[in-house]
């Protein structure tokens, strides 16, 4: 076949590739890497068109034709072609195993010495990662083809190669055959995006080798298996060396195998991974390997590791940059790891595809489980016909049999090359490819050529109606964002597979709401083994700053590009440059390794979720007394819990009498491994003593003068003059001690800036008008309270243009001679008007007022269903200080459960307290400045401090992409109030 059409071909994949093997580096005698790194600068020239240019062959190009670029690399991020992001549909026309014949691609020649400490031994050259495929020369020779984009391609060059200068010739291209099998949701780029090298071995050597341990039921004594497989005939040794680099022993290997017995063995687990050290020696040539002994296993449904209850609390991993984009190195890798390890994260899934190599080396050193996912994505099939017949559709590329070597060839790879590493508990089928015979075959494989791990594939769900699925190869049963009694019903039901979320709590934008259920649950089923997080990084792609220096990140649409998802690539736990987002912090506080809760005497019961560890090997405990958020009391408590144990204790000192709080921190010891001493692992909060107190009523002191129009209430008092507006049921005009306090009128505010996770909400809102209420006073009066100040009552009616009174309102106010203004509000909502995002008020003041005080949960933005980072007690902050800048902007940094707040300027203070808990968020943007722009750098600040006053908003949920927020996190009673106390102070 003419090497122009390999790479639409299903019947040849690749040509010139070594058959598949584990991924080593092998040394030399004296300890060398025989490794000629080819990473670095390349020419290079992109190419718009491939057959235009490569159809009849090689082009003859000068050197002067060539730019010059580092490999690894994308050649987006480094201003060739374009981003583009697509989500599921295919960003070709969907004609497999066709590609669009104006392909872009581009040529790469890279010249290098071959020195003659290298005569007489092969020659390998291996690719790590090419998006989407190559065709390779070496001096000038046709070597080979090969695809698979996240897979190693080695070419056996030793013929091809001389002594002195050498070159070698990479045409990539942009689509291939594997682009129907890499539709994973994700910005679209090419090029050498990962290690380049050449390995330079003896004649004769160890190809691939398969190190198995074997654990004895009470985990007293393991085996330490090695099978291998040799190139040409030579004799190996193996050694092995025990976690602190003790010898243990030398074998020869016979029959292609070895054996070591080990007593007491040391084991490895996500928590403690502890890692041996096995040494393959040639005469002239040694291969380590770390191997930790481990034994993964399915009981009665339920997952065992090392005989103990597993459970995942996971991320879903992509390799993304906003720089780099696909090409990460170790340095982003180790960031990544090391975060995820700060924040309490103990299991990655590798979405959606091999990572590079050195993550698994890394999460096998580090300490996580690893889901290691194939790289196989068919999703766009479902949607070929557009959104018709998307179910049935869906499984079109699993059903071909024709694609069946494709899909098994991709599964294979990704088995093969991380096999011998302890991190990996589950291999993954790939993801979102429907199902059918061939995943079905893949999955017969995985489980002949390595039973010690577990398989898993979420597609299992989307076979076609007709056909009856064969599912015994799969170990468990997984599925993503499941409504959560989806859990409930399958958790309770008998059956020999556990439940996993692949993916769950879709992290974007603020969000997710909805991480202490999901965990709550997790940990009352001993048949879910857990789940992963949707995802951990935000993808965009950094392209600078604004002329006044923000930060610019592009997503979906930003690069001119068709098909494009938007802004659905920003959803992760960090934003692009790893900055957590507060959904991480979150997240790290539900999956802390303690949890309290009070036992029935009244105490505390202290439980390690840990299955490994004491408790006091990684955790101190204490605790605080608070009172109305003050501390009153502090301790700690010497508890060592064993792992998966439980143990009881009680504070000392007084128990608070109002509005009392015991806060228990678990704090790292000195020496551990990923946390500094003293800083949160995390922490518990439970109210403690008497309830939060209810306020008496607002006493009136002094007299207050009130005018009355048509329009308006004038009320005057000492150093006070507030005009209440008859026809907005609100104040117009505030001032006190000489300043202004409104630069607007006082408004009800139904709506917030829609979340990415209100979505699917925000046309209803919209259509309901919560954006643009109209208010409608029915009856108004102004009276005189017993001590002289004033009390208004007002009936209202909140709807919108076209729409029906949405709320129907009684409303008291009560001003008292001091300046002082109580707002109450009694709604009855229409319940066919959607859920309200919010209601409660809405304030302009100048801007001077920046400075924030407030009891509540903070620092962080808190809500009903995301405020487990946050604490309760008195802050202080700024106004400027409050914004979250999600990327793309929306409702953020509000505060949850508070009590009082303040708001200062030069010499005025203005208290908010009220009856009962509230929300607020102080911002220098309005709503509508956040719905309105598409990206954070185009905010512009409206002037003033604007202060949102709710006496309750929705949660947040996660339905961007999981289940609709839950009606116990919406605002949807048919009886809503709120209570809210203004205090005017001069300083
Ligand atoms: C899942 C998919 C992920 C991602 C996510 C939405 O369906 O597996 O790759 O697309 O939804 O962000
Ligand atoms: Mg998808």
């Amino acid at each position: 076949m003419e090497f122009q059409k390999l790479h639409e071909s299903v019947s040849t994949m690749r040509v010139g590739t070594e058959p598949d093997r584990s991924f080593y580096l092998p040394r030399g005698p004296r300890g060398e890497v025989r490794r000629l790194d080819l990473s670095g600068e390349w020419a290079f020239r992109w190419f718009p068109d491939f057959s235009a240019v490569f159809s009849s062959g090689m082009p003859e190009l000068e050197p002067a034709e060539f730019d010059r670029v580092r490999v690894p690399h994308v050649w987006q991020a480094d201003g060739y072609d374009r981003h583009q992001y697509t989500n599921i549909r295919y960003p070709i026309p969907y004609d497999p195993p066709f590609v669009p014949e104006a392909n872009p691609c581009a040529l790469y020649v890279r010249r290098f010495p071959v020195s003659r400490a290298f005569r007489g031994m092969r020659a390998y050259l291996n690719f790590e990662g090419v998006d989407s495929c190559l065709y390779l020369w070496v001096n000038g020779v046709f070597a080979g083809f090969s695809q698979v984009s996240h897979s190693t391609n080695e070419f056996d060059v030793t013929e091809l190669l001389h002594m002195g200068e050498n070159t070698l010739t990479v045409l990539v291209l942009k689509w291939c055959l594997g682009t129907y099998f890499e539709d994973q949701d994700k910005l679209r780029m090419s090029g050498i995006f990962r290690d380049v090298y050449l390995l330079f071995r003896p004649e004769a050597h160890v190809r691939d080798f398969f190190v198995k341990t074997f654990l004895s039921e009470d985990l007293g004594s393991a085996e330490i298996r090695c099978e291998t497989e040799t190139r040409g005939d030579c004799d190996v040794t193996a050694a092995l060396f025990a976690p602190d680099g003790m010898p243990l022993g030398e074998a020869p290997i016979a029959g292609g195998r070895v054996s070591f017995r080990l007593d007491a063995p040391a084991l490895w687990s996500a928590e403690i991974p502890s890692l041996y050290r096995l040494e393959l020696r040639t005469g002239d040539e040694t291969i380590s390997q770390a191997v930790g002994v481990c034994r993964r296993e399915i009981r009665d449904g339920v997952v065992y590791f090392n005989g103990r209850k597993l459970k995942l609390f996971g991320v879903n991993r992509h390799d993304s940059d906003p720089v780099l984009g696909y090409a990460v190195g170790e340095k982003e890798i180790l960031r990544d790891l090391t975060l995820m390890k700060r924040h309490n994260v103990n299991a990655i899934r590798t979405s959606h595809y091999p990572p590079a190599p050195k993550l698994v080396e890394l999460a096998s050193r580090m300490g996580f489980y690893v889901v290691c996912e194939s790289d196989v994505e068919c999703h766009g099939a479902a949607t070929q016909a557009g959104q018709g017949g998307y179910y049935e559709n869906y499984p079109d590329l699993a059903m071909r049999e024709e694609y069946a070597p494709v899909i098994l060839d991709r599964v294979r790879r990704c088995v093969e090359r991380d096999k011998n590493e302890a991190c990996v508990l589950m291999w993954s089928l790939g993801n979102e490819s429907g199902y059918g015979p061939s995943f079905e075959a893949a999955g017969r494989w995985v489980k002949s050529r390595d039973d010690s791990r577990l398989v898993h594939y979420e597609g299992m769900n989307y076979g076609p109606k007709d056909r009856e699925s064969d599912f015994s190869m799969l170990d468990v049963c997984s599925s993503m964002y499941d409504d959560f009694h989806v859990a409930d019903e399958f958790c309770t039901k008998p059956g020999d597979k556990p439940y996993f979320l692949c993916e769950f709590a879709h992290a974007m934008g603020n969000g997710p709401g909805d991480l202490e259920d999901y965990i709550r649950q997790m940990l009352k089923y001993d048949r879910y083994l857990g789940g992963c997080v949707w995802e951990w990084c935000d993808h965009a792609v950094d392209v600078g700053r604004t002329a006044d220096g923000r930060k610019k990140y592009f997503y979906g649409g930003d690069f001119g590009e068709y098909p494009h998802d938007g802004n659905f690539c920003m959803d992760g736990l960090v934003y692009p440059d790893r900055r957590p987002h507060t959904g991480l912090l979150e997240y790290k506080n539900v999956i802390r390794p303690i949890r309290a809760a009070f036992a029935k005497d009244g105490k505390i019961a202290l439980t390690n979720l840990r299955r490994f560890t004491w408790s006091g090997e990684f955790a101190e405990i204490s605790y605080e007394v608070r009172a109305a958020g003050e501390t009153v009391f502090t301790g700690r408590w010497d508890a060592n819990i064993p792992p998966e144990g439980t143990v009881t204790v009680a504070p000392e000192g007084p128990v608070p009498d109002t509005d009392g709080t015991l806060v228990i921190r678990y704090t790292a010891p000195r020496g551990d491994p990923w946390f500094l001493e003293g800083e949160l692992l995390g922490f518990d909060e439970l109210p403690y003593g008497a309830e939060r107190a209810v306020p008496a009523p607002l006493a009136p002191s002094g007299r207050v003068r009130a005018e009355e129009t048509p329009l308006a209430f004038t009320l005057t008092g000492s150093g006070f003059r507030y005009v209440f507006d008859r026809r907005t049921g609100l104040f117009g005009e505030m001032t006190a001690a000489g300043q202004t306090l409104l630069t607007r009128p006082m408004a009800f505010n139904l709506y917030r800036a829609p979340t990415d996770n209100d979505r699917y909400d925000r046309d209803a809102w919209e259509t309901f008008g919560y954006d643009r209420p109209a208010v409608r006073v029915y009856s108004s009066a102004c009276g005189t309270g017993p001590d002289g100040g004033a009390v208004i009552r007002c009936h209202l009616g909140i709807s919108s243009v076209s729409i029906l009174r949405i709320l129907d309102v009684e409303e008291t106010v009560t001003v008292t001679g001091d300046g002082r203004i109580e707002i109450a509000v009694e709604a009855a909502k229409d319940l066919r008007a959607p859920y309200l995002p919010r209601f409660g008020l809405r304030l302009f003041l100048p801007r001077s007022f920046d400075g924030l005080e407030y009891t509540g949960y903070g620092p962080f933005e808190s809500y009903r269903d995301k405020h487990r980072a946050s604490s309760y007690g008195v802050y202080a902050s700024t106004v400027a200080a409050q914004h979250e800048d999600y990327l793309r902007p929306q409702e953020n940094s509000s505060h949850w459960g508070c009590t009082a707040l303040s708001l200062s300027s030069a010499g005025l203070r203005l208290r908010v307290g009220t009856g009962r808990p509230f929300c607020f968020n102080a911002s220098v943007y309005t709503q509508e400045e956040l719905a309105g722009k598409k990206h954070s750098f185009e905010l512009v600040p409206c002037g003033d401090t604007v202060l949102c006053l709710d006496g309750d908003m929705s949660g947040l949920g996660s339905g961007s992409c999981g289940p609709r927020l839950r009606e116990k996190e919406q605002l949807r009673d048919e009886h809503l109030s709120f209570r809210f106390r203004f205090t005017p102070e001069t300083l």
